[in-house]
């Protein structure tokens, strides 16, 4: 017997029952990805409130790495709870805060001395490595990239790039933001190279922002709720030592793509990037709110005494976790089995692209792999409302995915990497059973579709 089970319609009735009571008291803002509601969940699966079973790709957006309610993370958690759960790292400082920057200062690459801050969201572990790099600098401007996303507050508001639903009505935002294109080969002019993605950001400095204004260059090394998109390998390297050039920090956002998601503990490891400073959150924690910014020690020391921190940042409890999760994706071959992850989706999902035209492209990096989907492979029209199919079909179907991309095409992974292989196959049929019933005679189907 596989995984899944469903005891009922989904949404089942106690699910409904619990949207009619959060739509009348909830703002409606926060979107969700599926009208289950959670009761329990363990290693890669998630049981609702009805007892329905499903496989978990999404992870509560990649902040499951280690898996729900992982042993060590649950252990260190109750551990810490009998000592206690808040004082304030800024008023009876404690060992975990500094553990924790020990850690990710041990892990970040680059041989240099390096600081840690740690702050309560990514959204807060952006807008830091901000602060820190103006402060450094004594520059005030930040280059962005297309398709990005750094987070909901004012200045990651600003530099997040897709303006519905995060922008619009938000305004007036914090300036001194200048965006060029990512390096999104599939949506590029053909022959593009990371030479050539590269050279947007000289071209910047001549027709945008004068380089000398610059304190740093801000880009997530995998677009994470941009699609996934993965840029040649040289591509960092060129706009890092463009930055050198300038004087300008090169800041990578780590908040979806780190903590063993690609198979490495960050992903800019794999471009033999040494980033100035990197933003980490989600899977840091271990499913506990937790995010820090990790860098250079004198970049990391421009800010004054009190000029960064927060009442909550580096919660005890959420250290404790976080040290519990380091540790078990180091025990548990988290990053091996990230690579082997990535390697069976694409396996699959080759397949599926040649049988299906809808699949446009697969990629990834390790396991934070992908699939955008199109109306066409010649028009890569996007195939949103089809893609929102799909997403319905599988969790009325026992699996939990989420979408992504700018365009809302795209069918992204993240499930904890503690899945089993047979969790992992079972979910993939979902998948294609999904696709199938989108696809089935592609072309008639579209049309009918986009009507
Ligand atoms: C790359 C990236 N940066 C920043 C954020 C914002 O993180 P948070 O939602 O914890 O504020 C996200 C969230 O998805 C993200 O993917």
């Amino acid at each position: 017997m596989g995984t899944i089970q469903l005891r009922t319609e989904i949404p089942g009735p106690r699910s409904r029952a619990l949207m009619a009571r959060r739509a009348a008291a909830v703002a409606r803002g926060p979107f969700h990805a599926t009208p289950v509601f959670a009761a329990r969940a363990e290693g890669a699966v998630i049981e609702d409130v009805d007892g329905n079973r499903f496989i978990d790709f999404a992870g509560g957006i990649g902040c499951l790495n280690t898996g729900h309610r992982a042993p060590r993370v649950m252990a260190a958690v109750r551990d810490q709870m009998e000592k206690f759960l808040h004082v304030c790292f800024s008023v009876t400082p404690y060992e975990g805060y500094i553990a924790v920057a020990e850690k990710l200062n041990a892990l970040a690459p680059g041989k240099f001395p390096k600081k840690t801050l740690l702050v309560n969201s990514g959204a807060e572990a952006v807008e830091n490595a901000v602060k820190i790099a103006r402060a450094y600098t004594k520059r005030s401007a930040v280059i962005c990239f297309e398709d990005a996303f750094h987070g909901r507050t004012f200045m990651t508001m600003s530099l997040t790039s897709k303006p519905h639903p995060y922008k619009a009505d938000f305004g007036p935002l914090p300036g001194d933001v200048y965006r060029i294109p990512f390096a999104y080969a599939y949506r590029s002019a053909p022959g593009s190279t990371a030479a050539s993605f590269a050279q947007e950001l000289e071209d910047a400095f001549k027709r945008v922002v004068a380089a000398e204004s610059v304190a740093a260059v801000l880009a997530e090394p995998v677009l994470g709720e941009g699609g996934f998109v993965v840029p040649p390998r040289e591509y960092f390297a060129l706009l890092q030592g463009i930055c050198r050039k300038r004087g300008i920090l090169f800041i990578a956002d780590e908040v979806q793509s780190g903590f063993g998601r690609t198979g490495k503990f960050f992903a800019c490891e794999h471009f033999g990037i040494e980033p100035d400073l990197i933003t980490s959150a989600k899977s840091l924690g271990g499913g506990f709110p937790l995010a820090a910014v990790t860098g250079r020690a004198e970049i990391m020391d421009a800010p004054e005494v009190g000029g960064l921190g927060g009442t909550f940042g580096g919660n005890p409890v959420s250290c404790a976790a976080a040290l519990a999760a380091i540790e078990t994706i180091e025990r548990e071959g988290l990053l091996a089995r990230s690579m082997a992850i990535g390697e069976r989706f694409e396996a699959r999902a080759r397949v599926w692209q040649k049988r299906w035209a809808l699949v446009g492209e697969v990629r990834g990096l390790g396991g934070m792999c992908a699939m955008e989907l199109v109306r066409s492979p010649e028009k890569r029209e996007p195939a949103e409302e089809e893609t929102k199919e799909i997403a319905r079909y599988c969790y009325e179907h026992g699996l939990i995915t989420i979408t992504a991309g700018t365009y809302g095409n795209v069918i992204r992974i993240l499930v904890p990497l503690v899945v089993t292989d047979a969790q992992f196959d079972e979910g993939l049929e979902v998948i294609e059973a999904a696709l199938a019933s989108v696809a089935v005679v592609p072309e008639r189907k579209q049309v009918a579709i986009s009507k």
